[in-house]
């Protein structure tokens, strides 16, 4: 006897817990302001913005959520298991967990050095690996999980002067892919890869120009193009695996 295959509805906590990395500020802050008004209580992670940080929290509590401040330098083990039992005294559980935490230096290829690489892959690569280390059994525990890694277009199409910001990005892809086939099915890892979202202070005004004009989009992103984006993935249940770009289509060249 045939017999239709009926797909589970999806369990959604009633207050789902999300940890955003890098929250303070820019990109990160937009994406804890969104999954707030997704309906999630935030631990906003910073490792030296306290001020801003505590802002991001007063927003998202006169938003009606809860909202904790956490503290922790990603590329310290300790500091790390010391964050997630942070948030594991503060809400008791987690749902969601953002790695957008970064770091981005210029590396010139004729002076590139070690220390370079081990910069941009300890907190690009190594941090989110150990934060999803620290949140999958938590996530087990209750059911379902969801993890979003913010890598970038440069993870596929790399820049000259960047390149272990770059090799760093693509790891990340990978342990987005790796890691979405080994958690599954409890837990969904996913990525979303921006392409310019915010210039630099030391980008020129010509070399912004440059880059708008391979944007078919004819702008570069916004915060809160990556927030929603972010959003779309932690409602979609039966997305893993994927990285969605969001860069107004600059990576179609
Ligand atoms: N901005 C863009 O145009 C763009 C383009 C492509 C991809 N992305 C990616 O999108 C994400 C957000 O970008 P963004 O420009 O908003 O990032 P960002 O301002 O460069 O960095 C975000 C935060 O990362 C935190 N951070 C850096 N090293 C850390 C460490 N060792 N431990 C803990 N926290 C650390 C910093 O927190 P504190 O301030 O608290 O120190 C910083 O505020 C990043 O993953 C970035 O690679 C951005």
């Amino acid at each position: 006897m045939d017999r239709a295959f009926v797909a589970p509805e999806p369990v959604v906590p009633r207050d789902p817990v999300a940890l955003v990395t890098g929250a303070a500020k820019r990109v990160g802050r937009a994406i804890a302001l969104e999954l707030a008004r997704a309906g999630h209580d935030i631990a906003i992670h910073h490792r030296a913005s306290p001020e801003e940080a505590q802002s991001v929290a007063a927003q998202i509590r006169a938003l009606g959520r809860r909202a904790v401040v956490v503290h922790a330098d990603l590329v310290v083990a300790g500091e790390v298991a010391a964050l997630f039992r942070s948030v594991d005294e503060a809400f008791g559980r987690l749902d969601v967990l953002v790695n957008c935490a970064a770091v981005f230096r210029r590396t010139p290829v004729e002076s590139l050095t070690e220390a370079d690489f081990d910069f941009h892959v300890a907190a690009n690569l190594k941090a989110p690996y150990l934060c999803c280390l620290e949140a999958a059994p938590r996530m087990k525990a209750s059911g379902r999980g969801c993890i979003v890694n913010i890598t970038d277009v440069a993870a596929e199409r790399p820049f000259r002067s960047h390149v272990p910001y770059c090799v760093s990005k693509a790891g990340l892809d990978m342990l987005t892919k790796s890691l979405a086939k080994a958690l599954a099915p409890a837990i969904t890892v996913n990525a979303v890869a921006p392409g310019t979202v915010l210039f630099r202070d030391d980008e020129s005004d010509d070399d912004r120009r440059r880059v708008i004009a391979r944007i078919p989009q004819g702008r570069i992103g916004t915060p809160e193009d990556i927030a929603r984006a972010v959003r779309f993935l932690v409602e979609s249940p039966h997305v893993t695996g994927v990285t969605l770009a969001v860069d107004g289509g600059r990576s179609l060249d």
